[in-house]
Order: C-alpha cells, then sequence, then structure tokens
C-alpha cells in the first residue's frame, strides 16, 4: 500500500460544529485538513466523521495515526531528516 504524503507533522487544531466532515487521508488536499477531491485516482479515500459538539479538534497532520481522523500522538515517533523535493521532511515516509 502506498504511503499518504505528510502535509505536517503536526495535528491540525480547528474549530468544527456538530456536523459532517472528511478529513483527508491521502495528505494530498490543498485544503487540510479535509478532502478537496484530490484523492481522485488514488487508492485512498476520505474518512468521514461526525462531531458530537461544537469544539476545537486536533485532526492528523502526518496521516499516520491510527485513529483517523484524529491525533493520536504517532508524529512524535517521525524522525526529523532533511526535506526532499517532494516529501515534507518530517521522516514519516512519504514522498
Ligand atoms: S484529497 Fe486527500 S482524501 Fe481526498
Amino acid at each position: 500500500m502506498t504511503k499518504p504524503k505528510c502535509p505536517q507533522n503536526a495535528p491540525y487544531g480547528v474549530e468544527l460544529e456538530n456536523k459532517s466532515y472528511y478529513w483527508c487521508s491521502c495528505g494530498e488536499s490543498k485544503n487540510q485538513p479535509f478532502c478537496d477531491g484530490s484523492h481522485k485516482g488514488s487508492e485512498f479515500t476520505p474518512v468521514k466523521f461526525e462531531t458530537e459538539e461544537s469544539k476545537k479538534y486536533y485532526l492528523c497532520g502526518c496521516k499516520q495515526t491510527s485513529t483517523p481522523p484524529y491525533c493520536d500522538g504517532t508524529h512524535k515517533n517521525n524522525t526529523p531528516q532533511a526535506p526532499t523535493k517532494s516529501g515534507c521532511g518530517c521522516g514519516c515516509g512519504c514522498s
């Protein structure tokens, strides 16, 4: 399976209302952390989720979380490395 791109090696803190959202799992969206349709043609699909209350949520930015769409701290295990031309440089393995 292809690894997702890592747009940010940290969670996105976003204020969400009590409704449905689509979290980008491929890392290619220009509207992070939400899906903008950029995954089309890839093996990735967005993760639909619903919030139960209006408040600030922390959504995964490294796309390696085991609890999508929410950050589980996995980004802390990514070893910093020199940025590559197309990768994020966070050590998450994206390219
Ligand atoms: S743009 Fe990434 S899952 Fe849709």
